[in-house]
């Protein structure tokens, strides 16, 4: 077993770090206070090669591997998960989808943009009444021989109203169900196509989350990704993928509220000492920091299996179930280790807690992730 990096990815983690402090850093508050879309941060991500991260340089990817894309997810989330969830929506749930499924054809014109940071990519699953139940689609593509007629509403859709390429699933042959499901390629502006009012939302307040309706939009064949029918297993295929980056966010979140701990507690003085002298705090932050660990563990553990082409549905939602809760634990916890500071901005750790919520969320809620496992388990 080997679990040291290699000097590349030391490198990359090291440059996402740097990233993290000197670009993200500034501003977040303000970000998160005005619901401001980090614009300028994400288009410097796209130069350094964090959008296409696991893109064939071919198609204008940086060709990293999986651990390397969940180390880089790590360490911007410990300082801007609004940022970081652009990232990994761009990289696992709609470059991974093109590169792995789509055409050459779709490749070069969809997928080159996306990797190389030009433009914003949306993947548009969820529905006002389908978020964990995500065959029941409502959203419909009817066959017109040459082009599909999309009709429907999308709900909760990140990047929302700043992507230019959309992957929206929709139901073609209800009597199939979830066999009936396409994946198609939306272009913003296209004829029919409305993007909703920004969501007020309880973290990540930095992104983008909006409502997308679709009335007669015309969509031509070869926007179609895969096979007719192919749509659903799209999707869960992506989400797969999608759980390491989440997984991988929310590692970032608990690692952030963690550090910002540790070094408060050096800092702070109580009844005479350091708050780091009372072993209430130690014990706060051992356990923190062992959750921590073993959550990294399942991270990198779920992105080795996905680099080495082996199955991972079940590792991705174990590291992300439980990095999620462990998220939400470490920064709750982290608010009460700041105190009264704690729960004002400037301290940060009240942002990553309100931020770590939706990591039991998105990309299926835990609810979600202990369903794919006990299947696996019960198989
Ligand atoms: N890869 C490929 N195919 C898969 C698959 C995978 N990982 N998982 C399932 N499938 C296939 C199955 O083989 C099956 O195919 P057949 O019927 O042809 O054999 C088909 O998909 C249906 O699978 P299930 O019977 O397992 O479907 P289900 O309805 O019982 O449950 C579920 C599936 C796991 C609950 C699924 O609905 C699910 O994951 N729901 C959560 C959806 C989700 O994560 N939404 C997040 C939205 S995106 C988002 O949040 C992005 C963002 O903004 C950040």
């Amino acid at each position: 077993m080997q679990f040291e990096l290699s000097e590349e990815q030391k490198m990359i983690r090291q440059a996402a770090r740097d990233f993290a402090q000197t670009e993200l850093k500034p501003g977040v508050i303000e970000r998160d206070e005005h619901q401001k879309f980090p614009a300028e941060q994400i288009k410097k991500l796209g130069e350094l090669g964090f959008m296409g991260m696991m893109v064939s340089p071919e198609y204008g990817g940086s060709g990293m591997d999986a651990i390397s894309y969940s180390l880089v997810m790590e360490e911007l989330s410990k300082v801007d998960a609004s940022a970081s969830v652009v990232v990994s929506v761009n990289n696992s749930l709609v470059c991974y989808g093109l590169e792995k499924y789509g055409t050459e054809e779709q490749k070069q014109k969809y997928l080159v943009p996306l990797a190389t940071g030009q433009v914003i990519g949306a993947f548009c699953l969820s529905e006002p009444e389908a978020g964990s139940d995500a065959t029941s689609q409502r959203t419909t593509a009817i066959d017109m021989g040459d082009h599909y007629l999309l009709n429907g509403t999308k709900n909760w859709i990140t990047n929302g109203s700043t992507a230019s390429t959309y992957i929206v699933m929709a139901q073609t042959d209800p009597e199939k169900k979830h066999r009936g499901i396409n994946a198609l390629i939306v272009e913003k502006g296209m004829e029919g196509f409305t993007i909703g009012p920004k969501e007020n939302k309880l973290g990540i307040r930095g992104s983008d989350t909006h409502s997308l309706m679709f009335t007669d939009v015309k969509i031509p064949k070869e926007n179609r990704i895969g096979d007719e029918g192919f749509g659903f297993k799209f999707a869960m295929a992506t989400l797969e993928g999608g759980r390491i980056g989440i997984a991988s966010q929310a590692l970032g979140i608990a690692a952030g509220a963690y550090e910002l701990s540790v070094q408060y507690a050096k800092e702070r003085q109580s009844f005479g000492k350091p708050l780091a002298d009372h072993q209430a705090i130690q014990f706060k932050l051992a356990d923190m920091a062992t959750e921590i660990d073993a959550a990294r563990l399942l991270c990198h553990r779920a992105a080795w299996l996905k680099d080495n082409g082996l199955p991972y549905a079940q590792a991705a939602s174990m590291a992300k179930l439980f990095a999620s809760e462990t998220a939400m634990r470490t920064t709750i916890e982290a608010v009460q280790i700041h105190g009264g500071y704690g729960y004002v901005k400037e301290y940060h750790v009240e942002r990553l807690m309100r931020d770590a919520k939706i990591t039991q969320i998105y990309e299926g809620t835990s609810e979600i992730q202990r369903i794919v496992i006990s299947r696996e388990v019960l198989k």
